[in-house]
């Protein structure tokens, strides 16, 4: 992880040497999230998560949204805020399925936290289901602890809920 983006401003950061020649992380707009809705299937699959996507989170928490941006557009993005009693809360991250493993989901959450530190934040909070093995396993490479809440998200709706000291 590059040592520059602790101190960053939401303005930018800059990391040479992905899979694109160099991906530049900055706050997410509208026309972001018009792209990213255009091509949802090269992010995630066949799983249908546009309601994930509420506009909101460029609209309104713009400041707390980011985009990896390299020369072919959006290599990754991820949706977030800060909550009044000071939890940085990661609502969605994502990143190209052709350019998984290089370090993008580290980069995009490493940008967000460094945000979400200097409006006040003292924690990250995340939530997956039970079932997203792999979102479990990236958030604990990231210093993110999981627990299996019950009925999280309603009756027999069980929510992991991952969370890291800021
Ligand atoms: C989860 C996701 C964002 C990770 O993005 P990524 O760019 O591939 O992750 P990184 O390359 O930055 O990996 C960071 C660390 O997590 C680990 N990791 C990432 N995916 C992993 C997986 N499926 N299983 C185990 N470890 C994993 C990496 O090995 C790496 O560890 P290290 O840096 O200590 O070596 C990406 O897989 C994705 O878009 N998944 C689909 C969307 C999703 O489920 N999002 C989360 C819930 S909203």
């Amino acid at each position: 992880m590059p040592s520059d983006i602790r101190g960053a401003t939401p303005a930018e950061v800059v990391r040479p040497s992905t899979p694109a020649d160099a991906v530049v992380v900055r706050p997410a707009t509208p026309a972001d999230l018009a792209e990213i809705l255009g091509d949802l299937p090269a992010f995630w699959g066949d799983r249908d998560v546009r309601h994930l996507h509420h506009p909101m989170f460029v609209h309104e928490f713009g400041d707390t949204a980011f985009v990896a941006r390299g020369p072919a557009g959006v290599d990754g993005y991820l949706f977030g805020f800060v909550t009044p009693a000071g939890v940085g809360y990661v609502h969605t991250v994502a990143v190209r399925l052709a350019l998984r493993g290089a370090g993008l989901g580290r980069l995009l959450h490493a940008t967000f936290a460094a945000v979400a530190r200097a409006r006040g934040a003292t924690s990250r909070k995340a939530i997956t289901t039970p079932a997203n093995a792999a979102s479990i396993r990236f958030h604990e490479r990231l210093g993110f602890a999981a627990e299996v809440v019950a009925d999280y998200s309603g009756p027999g709706q069980p929510r992991v809920v991952l969370t890291a000291p800021l």
